[in-house]
This record gives C-alpha cells, structure tokens and sequence, in this order.
C-alpha cells in the first residue's frame, strides 16, 4: 500500500451504477473504498448499509473497504459489516456505550478499528485505546452530508492527533474526512494526515483519473 491513501467516498457516487462507479475510481488509481453509513438519528440522513457492502464484494470488488460507521447505537451493524466483508470499521466515540468493547468486536472480527472524531469532539478518547486502534479518523466537516467545505481548524487538530500517533509505539493512521480536495490535499498532509477521504472532489468530476493524479502530484510536491 502506497504511504498515503485516496479514499474516494462512494456517498457522491451514482448509486443506480454503485458497482461501476467503484470499479472506475479504482481503475484511475484509489488505493481503498469509503463507505458512509448514515442511520438519520446519529446524523441527519440516511445511506447504505451491509447489504450494499456484501453486493460490491459480490461484484468482486477485492479492494479494502474502509467503512465509516455514523449510526448509534454501533455494535450491531458492527457484526453485520464484519459479515459484509468490511475490511476497516471507524465509528464515532459518541454513538457507543462501550468504546472499547466496540474496538474489540471489530478487531475480533478481523477488521481494522478506528475512532471518529467529529469538528468539536475531543482527542481524549484516544488515550486510554491507543493500543486498540488501527485508524483516527478526523472530520473535517460535520457528519451527514458531502460537498461541504472544509473547516480550517481541523489542521491544528491533526497536528495534535499526528503528535499522540508518532509519541506512541503504534502503527496507527491518520485519516481526514470532508471537503478535501486537490486544492487543499498538500496542506492537508502537511499536518500530519496519510489518509484522504475525498466525495465530490472526485466522483463530483467527469474524469476520476486526473483529479486522482492530480491529488498525488500534490502530495509529492
Ligand atoms: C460526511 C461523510 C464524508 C463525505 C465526504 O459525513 O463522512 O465521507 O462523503 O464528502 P466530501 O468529500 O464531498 O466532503
Ligand atoms: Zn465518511
């Protein structure tokens, strides 16, 4: 795996051509899948479930799907998506009753494990489950929709998530959600973040390709 990912988000995808769409952003060159699950009680709307996950490993996409949990309460669609072939499962501290329990279902059931962190929630509940934690993921926008712009002050925040990660012994990436795009991606890295979450920015695009080349050539730069 490349040291930074593009994780094009399939919630600005065309869902009537879902399989498609997926395999055309990792033909131009994503490295992993962003699957928004959205319940319209955690968050203001309503996307997919593990249903559509097991349909694109049907499909035969064999790419990691990187599935980002904003549905409370977590711990049954947790079980579902492990059966659906999800291969990274975040979810938001707020939506769990038992944070660490739920880490522990994820890993235990083979998938990689991480911990959202909304535009104003706080990194404190990293401290205690470094050790649990295959991902932070932080929101560059307010859940629940895509197109949003990005909120400035998450660059400081990943300078801080980017400290605890490097002061800790473990592997642990650093992902950002929301209005990332070619414009901001090399800033964007700069503090500290490895792993790209972009929706509109790429499926928002006619030619899914360039943009990517385009987001990689800014990250080498
Ligand atoms: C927002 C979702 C994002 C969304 C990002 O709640 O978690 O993954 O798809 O969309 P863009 O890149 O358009 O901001
Ligand atoms: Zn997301």
């Amino acid at each position: 795996m490349n040291n930074f990912i593009i994780a094009p988000s399939i919630l600005s995808a065309d869902f009537a051509r879902l399989g498609e769409e997926v395999d055309q952003v990792l033909e131009a060159g994503a490295d992993i899948i962003h699957f928004d699950v959205m319940d319209n009680h955690y968050v203001p709307n309503l996307t997919i479930g593990p249903m559509v996950c097991k349909a694109l490993r049907k499909h035969g996409v064999t790419a990691d799907i990187d599935v980002h949990l904003m549905v409370k309460p977590v711990d049954r669609m947790i079980g579902e998506f492990i059966e659906a072939g999800a291969s990274i499962i975040t979810f938001h501290p707020e939506a769990s009753e038992h944070i660490d329990r739920s880490l522990q279902m994820i890993r235990d059931g083979g998938c990689k494990a991480g911990l959202v962190f909304n535009p104003a929630t706080p990194l404190h509940y990293l401290k205690h489950v470094m050790d649990k934690i295959d991902m932070v993921l932080l929101m560059s926008v307010n859940p629940g929709f895509g197109g949003q712009s990005f909120i400035p002050g998450t660059l400081d925040k990943l300078r801080e998530a980017r400290a605890l990660i490097d002061a800790s012994d473990y592997d642990i990436r650093l992902e950002v959600d929301g209005g990332v795009s070619e414009k901001n991606i090399a800033e964007i890295a700069r503090a500290g973040a490895d792993t790209f979450v972009a929706g509109s920015a790429i499926y928002g695009k006619p030619d899914y390709k360039a943009v990517i080349d385009m987001m990689r050539k800014e990250l080498a730069s």
